[in-house]
Formats: structure tokens, C-alpha cells, sequence
């Protein structure tokens, strides 16, 4: 047994809803693990009184939390990060559709997952829900790379079968089935892996593969779908000339049975109220990806309103439209967006939907997200002064929030002085 000693953060409820009451924080708090769980936490005081055997790891005053999960990202798209000048469909053409053709070989798939699952460690991430290519052969290599480091984690193949996307990453509703359905069998509750059926969204399939990936969920509602939906103007206008019938974005994912209450939709900048109504009355969930919004020029995603209007949200760094792997620049880029629409997001509220709000929209909260016992010891140790510039205003801070708030704001890997994956130390 080992028991980490320093500040604790968790959660008893949602800050969304009830405010940063919701959030628990311990001064000098403690957290044992034992094969990979958490067994015992509290005050350090009263948790070494109970495990006085036990090896201690003090980590001082930094901040000790679940480790972060990010809801929406493209694991292949990590080396054209940051890529110059386009807007979505553009963006799609000229760099994300040619890197992804690269993952034809098995070989290249397997050094970007490694690559990708390193970054994602080394910036706090412990868990995420990933898309790979139309390669099946991608799944297994990002599979394979998060099994080995023993990590909780999602992908699924993305399905495209419309000459709206390049020859070369296209195949056709019965292979989209056929190649789903085996990887489903292959790594569904595989070690701590999960398979998501992954049409990338409605612009690039045919009604048949929509309707082919629809009843694979249908024999397996087990399994997550994710998507995108309505993430940017052009998208949207694109859509409906696509799908002339459809009443709205999301209406071409209903009437092929892709709506569900295991379904992440990313982006849902612009939703319709049909749209907002439908995605709540089925419980969907969102994932909200702010530094893509800002960066391909997407739009304000309305985390307040959304959230108000009772639906589940989780943070994602949607690498690499995403400009960043860290969850410390994406819960900047959120509070930033949301001061753009109703108004500051609270610090607890931030945290929240990077760790336990995440983790809800991808069903793994029994298991990860936040800090209590049972649960499975993916953890993070936050240094709440990892630069000086961070440091000079944490130390005027008069509570936890004030002295979390510019790490938010300005922290990232370097933030990050620990990471626990299933109680195995990674950094
Ligand atoms: N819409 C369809 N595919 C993508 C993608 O790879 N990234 C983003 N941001 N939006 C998409
Ligand atoms: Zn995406």
C-alpha cells in the first residue's frame, strides 16, 4: 500500500449545478492505494493512523486530483497540431485528411500512439475517447499503446464512405460494419479499454453507413458512439444540402439510430432548440473543445445554457483541431469562452468537467474522474506554482480556488509533477 500526502481535491456533487460547494478540498489530506485502487482517504493525519505500515510519498502543497479525462480527441491528428490558416473543412482537406492517410501503415500508427499516449501523460491526462482512421489497424495500435501503459481508455475506427473525403480513406457501409463489429469483439472491456462506433459525421458518410453503424449500436448500446455535430456554419449549411430532408444537423444522426444516451456529439456549438431538446430528453452527452472552437474558428460553445438546460457536458482537447494536449489550456480556453457568452465559469466548475464531468459523458465514471474509494488511482500531483509568473500570484491566493485559478489559466505540463495510472507512477 502506498498513501500520497498533500492537498486533496474531489467531488460529492456536480459545481455546475450545486456551485464550488460541491467540490471537497483537504489542506493536508491523503489518499492510499492498493492493486491499483484507492482504499482510504481523508485528513493525512487520521489515514496514516489507520495505515501506519504503509510507504508514504508526501507531495507537499500540490494539489493531488483525478486525473484528467479528455472527452474528444483525434490521437492521429497529434503531429499536424497547430497547422496554419483553414477553417474546418478546408483545415480537413489540406492537413488532417493526408496525415491520416499515412496510417496505412501499421508501423507509423503505432509511433504516433505512443507519441500521442506520452504527451497525453506527461500533461495529466489519464484517460480519453480517441479517434483513429479508417485504418482498423489503428485501433489496434493506440489500443495496444494504451494497454501497455495500463490506461482506461476509448477509441474507435472513423467510419467515411462518401466521396466527400479522399479516395484512399473511404470504404463502405458493409465494411464500416463488418470492420467495426470485429474490433468491438477484439477490445470492448479488454483490460480497461473501450470500443466506440465512430462515423466521423454526417458530411463524409452515405444514409447506408449512418444506417449500418445505427444497428451495430443497436446490438451493442453497450458501447459508446461519438460524432460531430453541428461545430461550424459552413458545416451546417453543408449538411443540409446533403440531407435534404433532415429537419436539423442532428436529425441526420436520429433517423439512422445514431442518437442515444451513449453518444458523445462533439463540438454542439450550434444547436437548434429541436436540437438541444432531443439531445436532453435522450440524456446525450457533449464534449465541449475550446481551443478547436477558437482555433478553426468554430464558434462559442454555450457551456452555462447547455448545462442549464440539463444536459451532460465533458472537456476535450480535440487534438490536433485542438491547439493544445494540456487540460489546464483547454479549462482556460472554456473559462475565456464562457466570459464570451453568460459569464465566468468557476474554478470548481472548470476542474469538474475536465475530470468527473468528462469522465460522466463517457460512462467511466464508476471507475475514474474523481478521488474516492473503490475507484480506480489514476491520479494527478498539481504544482500550484510551476512557473514564477504562476507562483507570484498563487502566493496572494486566500483560498484553494485562488490558488488554483492561474494554473488554470497559464499552467501546463509543467503543472504536472505526478501521474499515478491504475497506482503506477508515470511521471
Ligand atoms: N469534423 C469532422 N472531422 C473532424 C476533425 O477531425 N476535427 C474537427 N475539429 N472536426 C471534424
Ligand atoms: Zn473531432
Amino acid at each position: 500500500m502506498e498513501i500520497l500526502l498533500g492537498q486533496v481535491l474531489r467531488y460529492a456533487g456536480d459545481p455546475m449545478v450545486e456551485g464550488p460547494g460541491a467540490a471537497r478540498h483537504d489542506r493536508h489530506g491523503a489518499v492510499a492505494i492498493e492493486a491499483g485502487r484507492i482504499v482510504d482517504l481523508g485528513p493525512a493525519e487520521a489515514v496514516l493512523a489507520r495505515f501506519p505500515q504503509a510507504r508514504r510519498t508526501d507531495l507537499g502543497a500540490r494539489l493531488i486530483s483525478a486525473g484528467f479525462v479528455d472527452a474528444h480527441v483525434h490521437y492521429p491528428q497529434t503531429a499536424i497540431i497547430a497547422s496554419w490558416g483553414k477553417r474546418l473543412i478546408d483545415w480537413l482537406n489540406t492537413y488532417t485528411f493526408p496525415e491520416e492517410m499515412r496510417f496505412a501503415d501499421p508501423a507509423y500508427a503505432a509511433e504516433i500512439a505512443s507519441r500521442y499516449l506520452d504527451l497525453a501523460l506527461a500533461h495529466g491526462t489519464t484517460s480519453m475517447c480517441s479517434y483513429a482512421t479508417i485504418h482498423s489497424s489503428s485501433v489496434d495500435a493506440f489500443m495496444g499503446e494504451a494497454a501497455r501503459r495500463g490506461m482506461r481508455a476509448l477509441a474507435g475506427r472513423t467510419c467515411m464512405d462518401r466521396d466527400t473525403a479522399p479516395a484512399g480513406l473511404r470504404d463502405s457501409a458493409q465494411a464500416a460494419y463488418d470492420e467495426s463489429k470485429s474490433l468491438l469483439t477484439r477490445w470492448h472491456g479488454r483490460d480497461r479499454l473501450g470500443y466506440v462506433i465512430t462515423p466521423r459525421f454526417s458530411p463524409t458518410s452515405t444514409p447506408d453507413q449512418l444506417l449500418a453503424l445505427g444497428s451495430l449500436w443497436a446490438e451493442h448500446p453497450e458501447c459508446l458512439m461519438q460524432t460531430h455535430l453541428s461545430e461550424q456554419v459552413d458545416e451546417i449549411a453543408w449538411v443540409k444540402s446533403l440531407y435534404p430532408a433532415a429537419r436539423d444537423y442532428l436529425d441526420t444522426y436520429e433517423t439512422f439510430g445514431l442518437l442515444g444516451e451513449n453518444g458523445v456529439y462533439g463540438h454542439a456549438i450550434h444547436l437548434e432548440p429541436r436540437e438541444i431538446a432531443r439531445l436532453r430528453e435522450v440524456g446525450a452527452g457533449l464534449a465541449h473543445c475550446p481551443t478547436s472552437n477558437s482555433f478553426i474558428g468554430s464558434g462559442l460553445f454555450d457551456t452555462a445554457g447547455l448545462s442549464a438546460a440539463g444536459l451532460r457536458i465533458g472537456l476535450a482537447t480535440d487534438t490536433g483541431g485542438g491547439s493544445s494536449f494540456s487540460m489546464l489550456r483547454t479549462m482556460a480556453a472554456a473559462y475565456e469562452i464562457g466570459q464570451l457568452r453568460r459569464g465566468a465559469l468557476h474554478p470548481a466548475a472548470l476542474w469538474y468537467l475536465a475530470t468527473l464531468g468528462a469522465a460522466q459523458v463517457l460512462r467511466i465514471d464508476h471507475a475514474v474522474g474523481n478521488i474516492a474509494v473503490g475507484m480506480e488511482a489514476d491520479l494527478i500531483a498539481v504544482d500550484l506554482a510551476s512557473t514564477p509568473a504562476i507562483a507570484q500570484r498563487a502566493e496572494r491566493a486566500g483560498d484553494v480556488w485562488e490558488a488554483l485559478f492561474p494554473t488554470i489559466m497559464m499552467g501546463d505540463d509543467r503543472a504536472i509533477a505526478g501521474v499515478w495510472v491504475a497506482g503506477r507512477r508515470m511521471k
